[in-house]
């Protein structure tokens, strides 16, 4: 059954789940616990505490559910709004999409505002709906803060200020999915109401932790919004948090010593140095791209993701058959166009415990079966580039200064 595997480590560049690094693995080998002693609530306490600084908040409070993303947008969406409630959305790749499609199955009235898939939110329309709502019947504005399926971030900043501009107050509700941890995130500055992340992306543990984080004003509005929730409901939560037990059903005591190490792993690194190494892996992956003569799915700079890259394909190429390709020839799991893009693009995803070299081993591979599938590139160009632009920018590892 080993044979599965083939020799040596997996490559794996899908943009989650990612790569777990060894000391969190070691972390997360050990036996269950009663998560009712004293241990596990003081080991929470400290996870909660520490998890903020990765949202970059010191007044919101996380929720640690036992969940996926998906889970944790129906935690966002169901605690802070009612049915019926008018939102506005933005659909510009296929997880903003799925977010949509749960809005709409939680009966809310999404007004969507689509983008072609490869742009950003159209934040000019949100300026027009907001200004037209003068009885603000606008309840919330959900976004995705990285659209993994596309390799596009958007400007939350901006989102902010147009929402501040017009006095509006309708609740701002990010998914962080892909981009905390990894891309600069400022949940108190942004003003954010409600933001969210998933344990398998960027803090590099396995999957099945959903982090919410709620800022005072999602928590006021969770006390009379009626969705029906019970599992994600954060009144059960706080309920317990007030009992210092912490946890209204049972914890995964493997995550939670996995998250701790994960934590400790950014910290010691530094949550900046965390970021600019993101800034520095997404600005090599876009210099091999250019090299081999492809394009990026992004349409602009202002746009490009620093944690996942999706590279278009000549029309004679089909994309599924490079992901396929490098499964099977070079132990390389890059991510597969999805949706609309399906077979016009593969994904490369840059995020979590990943260094440049390990990615410089990725570039590589995807040189060879470029050449595979009959595309023309040079092998080297991509790699080359690449290494020209890290060698001059790769700083000392902080903790061995
Ligand atoms: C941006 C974004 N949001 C939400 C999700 C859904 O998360 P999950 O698959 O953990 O439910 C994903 C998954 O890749 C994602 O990339």
């Amino acid at each position: 059954m080993d044979y599965v595997y083939g020799p040596g480590k997996n490559h794996l560049f899908v943009p989650g789940p990612v790569n777990i690094p060894e000391q969190v693995l070691r972390a997360m080998n050990r036996n269950n616990e009663d998560y009712r002693s004293p241990a596990v609530p003081a080991l929470t306490k400290t996870l909660l505490e520490d998890v903020k600084k990765i949202f970059k908040t010191t007044s919101g409070t996380p929720f640690l559910f036992p969940t996926t993303g998906t889970g944790a947008w129906e935690s966002a969406l169901t605690n802070t709004l009612s049915p019926g409630d008018r939102i506005v959305s933005f659909l510009i790749g296929q997880f903003s999409l799925l977010w949509i499609d749960q809005q709409q199955r939680l009966n809310f009235k999404v007004d969507v505002i689509e983008s072609d898939w490869g742009e950003g939110a159209k934040l000019d329309v949100l300026a027009s709906k907001l200004a037209a709502d003068t009885e603000h019947t606008i309840k919330a504005v959900c976004i995705v803060h990285n659209e993994t399926a596309t390799g596009v971030t958007n400007d939350l900043s901006l989102v902010r200020r147009i929402l501040d501009e017009y006095r509006h107050p309708a609740l701002f509700l990010v998914d962080g999915v892909s981009s905390i941890c990894a891309l600069d995130f400022r949940m108190d500055d942004w003003g954010v109401d409600v933001a969210l992340t998933g344990s398998q992306k960027a803090l590099s543990l396995p999957t099945g932790m959903g982090i919410v984080c709620a800022s005072p004003r999602a928590l006021e509005a969770s006390k009379t919004a009626k969705s029906l929730r019970v599992f994600f409901d954060w009144k059960d939560y706080l309920k317990f948090y007030n009992l210092g037990t912490y946890w209204p059903y049972t914890p995964s005591i493997q995550l939670l010593y996995g998250l701790r190490a994960a934590l400790d792993l950014i910290f010691e690194e530094g949550l900046e140095n965390v970021i600019a190494r993101h800034r520095r892996l997404g600005q090599a992956t876009r210099l091999a791209v250019e090299a081999w003569g492809l394009k990026n799915c992004t349409q602009k700079e202002e746009w490009f993701s620093d944690t996942v890259t999706a590279v278009l394909v000549p029309p004679y190429i089909d994309s599924s058959e490079i992901v396929r390709r490098a499964w099977k020839r070079y132990n390389l799991s890059l991510g597969l166009g999805l949706n609309k893009v399906a077979g016009k693009v593969f994904r490369i995803g840059h995020l979590g415990n990943l260094n440049e070299l390990q990615l410089l081993g990725c570039l590589a591979g995807v040189e060879m079966i470029l050449k595979d599938v009959g595309y023309p590139v040079k092998l080297g160009s991509g790699v080359a580039a690449a290494s020209a632009y890290l060698q001059n920018n790769i700083p000392l590892i902080p903790s061995r200064i």
